[in-house]
């Protein structure tokens, strides 16, 4: 074959795929009614939003909207009255949050027995949930439509960690009049930490204690295939992508989220199927199937994925391949015009001087032990890195198994109380 025909299929190929990905993933929204879906059989918890369902178990949440200095509308919640906690609350406040794709929401999906947002205001702490940009909460900005305006969509964990981070905890520590709070991140909701304690001197030190679950700096040793396929390919095209008018991702309410909604709840052998999918992302082998429930997995995708933008995605995509935690690369000719370098500057993690407690999983396929132990080699104050007994123990179990009670839980609650006081 010559090159000049294979370069023409090529590019036939990718703008094949272009379109493909473009169609699945713009997709026009599809208000499908709630009582639609009710009637379609889909479990109620899966159709209600955060105060809703926290409250279908006896918590009480009040909702609350927090404007980033770009202008960005956050909403975030807060558990007033936990069913289970019958003491005062326990101070200073914690923060919550969520990973890549996800929303508070995935921290109530797996119910009130194992889901960390039920289990830590039962043990009396004043907890916070975070919801960042792009997200089905956090989708508002004070003149930006993310309907129409591409400019919405520019931003990877960079953003999220210079403003949207700060202005959560900012808002928390006005609210309540303490001076510092406790921080638990999730994956990119430590990812973004790092960053604000890398761009933004002083912030750092508004947090007495971060809790790092799976935390994710460098994606290196990524061992999920779909992950590293999935996001480099967004870095290859987002160029492409953003001449369709793609810049936002598996938001929730268009037609992909809708459809895996449908189908994974709609029999035991789709759930099921849904099940594997959901391991497969995570890691290679499905061994730990069973540790999130049927119903779990039938009510997360009610609330999964929750839309982020493609610049994200295509982060992470850089991420995969990089030795370091860095700023997002735009090829030496732009990063110079950007940075005033040609490679991009690193993220200075020595920066983040607030004590680190981390807890990590042998098997999980998306953020590897290597990398965190990487990680945890470069930051000046771990005062624990712990690895979760259970060898199978993956990423997304953090958020959905229904195990956490004994695997993470205990130390997580050990240390808050370490930093707490009555
Ligand atoms: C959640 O649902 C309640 C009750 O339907 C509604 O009042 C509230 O605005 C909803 N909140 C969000 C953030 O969707
Ligand atoms: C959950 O799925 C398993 C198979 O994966 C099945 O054996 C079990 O009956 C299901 N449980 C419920 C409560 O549907
Ligand atoms: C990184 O942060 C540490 C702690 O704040 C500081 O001492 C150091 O100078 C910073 N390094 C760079 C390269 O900015």
């Amino acid at each position: 074959m010559s090159s000049k025909r294979f370069n023409t299929l090529n590019v036939l190929l990718v703008s094949l795929s272009v379109v493909a990905v473009a169609y699945v993933i713009r997709t026009p929204w599809l208000p499908i009614k709630r009582e639609t879906k009710a009637s379609l059989g889909y479990p109620k918890d899966s159709l209600m939003n955060f105060t809703e369902l926290t409250g279908k178990y006896g918590y009480i949440s009040e909702e609350h909207h927090v404007i980033t200095d770009d202008g960005y509308i956050l909403t975030m919640f807060r558990i007033v009255k936990a069913t289970n906690c019958h003491k005062q609350k326990r101070s200073p406040p914690v923060l919550l949050m969520h990973g890549l794709l996800q929303s508070s929401d995935s921290w109530i999906d797996s119910g009130p027995n194992a889901g960390l947002a039920y289990l830590i205001s039962d043990a009396c702490y004043d907890l916070w949930l975070g919801n960042v940009r792009g997200n089905y909460y956090s989708r508002g900005h004070v003149h930006l439509n993310p309907d129409k305006d591409a400019a919405y969509w520019k931003f990877y964990i960079e953003e999220i960690g210079i403003y949207d981070v700060p202005a959560m905890i900012d808002y928390v520590l006005d609210y309540t009049g303490f001076e510092k709070l406790n921080y638990i991140g999730f994956s990119q909701g430590t990812g973004t930490f790092l960053v604000m304690c890398s761009e933004r001197p002083g912030y750092c030190d508004k947090a007495q204690l971060v809790i790092a679950l799976a935390p994710a700096a460098r994606n290196l040793n990524t061992k999920s295939m779909i992950f590293r396929t999935l996001t480099q390919t967004f870095a290859k095209i987002e160029g492409a992508l953003s001449m369709y008018g793609v810049q936002e991702v598996f938001s929730k309410g268009a037609f992909s989220q809708e459809f895996v909604a449908f189908f994974c709840q709609l029999s035991d052998f789709t759930e099921r199927l849904c099940e594997t999918i959901i391991d497969t992302f995570d890691h290679a082998d499905f061994s730990h199937m069973g540790s999130i429930t049927n119903e779990t997995t039938r009510v997360l995708f009610g609330h999964f994925p929750a839309g982020t933008s493609v610049h994200n995605m295509a982060r992470y995509g850089q991420s995969t391949r990089s030795t370091t935690f860095k700023k997002f690369d735009y090829g030496k000719e732009q990063n110079l015009v950007v940075y005033g370098s040609e490679q991009p500057p690193l993220y200075n993690l020595s920066a983040t001087t607030v004590p680190v407690l981390c807890i990590y999983g042998n098997n999980d396929g998306l953020v590897d032990t290597k990398d965190v132990e990487w990680l945890m080699s470069k930051l000046p104050n771990v005062l624990e890195s712990v690895k979760v007994k259970d060898p199978l123990w993956n990423h997304l179990d953090v958020t959905y198994s229904q195990y956490t009670v004994g695997s993470i839980f205990p130390k997580i609650n050990e240390y808050l109380l370490k930093y707490t006081s009555a």
